[in-house]
């Protein structure tokens, strides 16, 4: 629309001004926000934007290779990617607290992105000066950079940024709500899968382990949130849920049975959720059947779990993600 294209070429202006000549990078996290973000700025600054995606092994299943692959595809932007699993892995060894989580998460990913950086500049002889972060208004407010608000989470791409941090920020989707960001993104030609991609936390699937978080458990919560995302989407119900995280009890165990057996697994929560914001959200009413399609596919194909349960509670009082 007329003021898409307003939007977009003002950022790109405010982008250019920033920058100047110099070279920028950007994290792409597998959403849609860095995503919009780093497509901006490579309209802005073309290919003195150099992007780094950090797998971090806590993506849902696809994500990386939607990263790697598509996003590529339609913008020609220059990309670096490390893997990182192994690392973040070992950092969170036996962690339960979810503030800590979000901490050593926010940090380790500071950690390797500065390392890729730099290994930007070997390659182009030039001080990268600038970060591009796809940070929104409601990242903003919630972590008390707003009016008035508390800090409720600290988001890592907002708060616990290392004092040493040698880039300054560029944070082209500051005053944008998310419906803004998906209209941007298809302004600038990003694939529909990007644009209409559901919001994915930063700490990704660690926080949606509660409790420790170890290969085997992330191996099996994507399995559950991979059949739980192909049933949304199948039943035609994307656009109209804000999010749906998957929750993988995984301290808790229940008894079942199945077939002959008495089984002793793990609990999955569903948690789909329509907002308009994330400020607040409400629980979906999910079609039972859809609910019913989802429990049996992930009880029978995800081995260990052999319960799963839906959490009816709006925001606030709870919040989106169970940690
Ligand atoms: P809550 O759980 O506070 O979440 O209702 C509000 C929105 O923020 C996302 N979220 C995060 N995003 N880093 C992020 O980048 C985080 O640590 C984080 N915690 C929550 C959540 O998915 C929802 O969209």
């Amino acid at each position: 629309s007329w003021t898409m294209v307003n939007i977009v070429e003002e950022s790109v202006e405010a982008v250019r001004s920033q920058v100047g000549g110099k070279r920028a990078v950007c994290g792409l996290s597998g959403g849609v926000d860095s995503a919009v973000a780093a497509a901006l700025v490579q309209r802005a600054i073309g290919d003195r934007l150099t992007c780094v995606f950090v797998d971090h092994g806590l993506l849902r299943k696809g994500e990386a290779q939607q990263v790697e692959q598509d996003f590529v595809a339609a913008t020609g932007v220059d990309l670096k990617v490390v893997d990182a699993a192994d690392r973040f892995l070992k950092a969170l060894d036996g962690v339960t607290d979810p503030e800590d989580k979000r901490k050593i998460i926010g940090r380790e990913f500071i950690r390797v992105f500065e390392e890729a950086a730099r290994e930007v500049v070997d390659v182009h002889g030039e001080a990268v000066e600038f970060l591009v972060q796809g940070t929104l208004y409601p990242d903003v407010v919630e972590s008390g950079g707003g009016t008035g608000a508390a800090n409720i989470k600290s988001h890592h791409n907002v708060g616990g940024l290392p004092d040493d941090l040698q880039f300054s920020l560029v944070e082209p989707l500051r005053t944008l709500f998310k419906d803004e960001v998906r209209r941007l993104g298809e302004e600038l030609g990003l694939p529909q899968e990007i644009v209409w991609r559901q919001p994915f936390p930063g700490p990704g699937l660690g926080i949606r382990i509660i409790g420790a978080v170890t290969h085997d458990r992330l191996d099996l919560l994507r399995e559950a949130d991979a059949i739980a995302r192909e049933e949304l989407t199948r039943a035609g119900l994307d656009r109209d849920i804000w999010q749906f995280p998957v929750v993988l009890l995984a301290d808790v165990r229940s008894v079942g049975v199945q077939g002959d057996g008495r089984t002793y697994g793990h609990p999955v929560v569903l948690r789909p959720v329509t907002s308009e914001d994330a400020m607040t959200a409400d629980w979906a009413r999910l079609p039972y059947d859809v609910l019913q399609r989802i429990s049996t596919r992930i009880t029978n194909e995800v081995a260990d779990v052999n319960r799963v349960v839906v959490d009816i509670t709006s925001k606030p009082p709870g919040t989106i993600e169970w940690e």
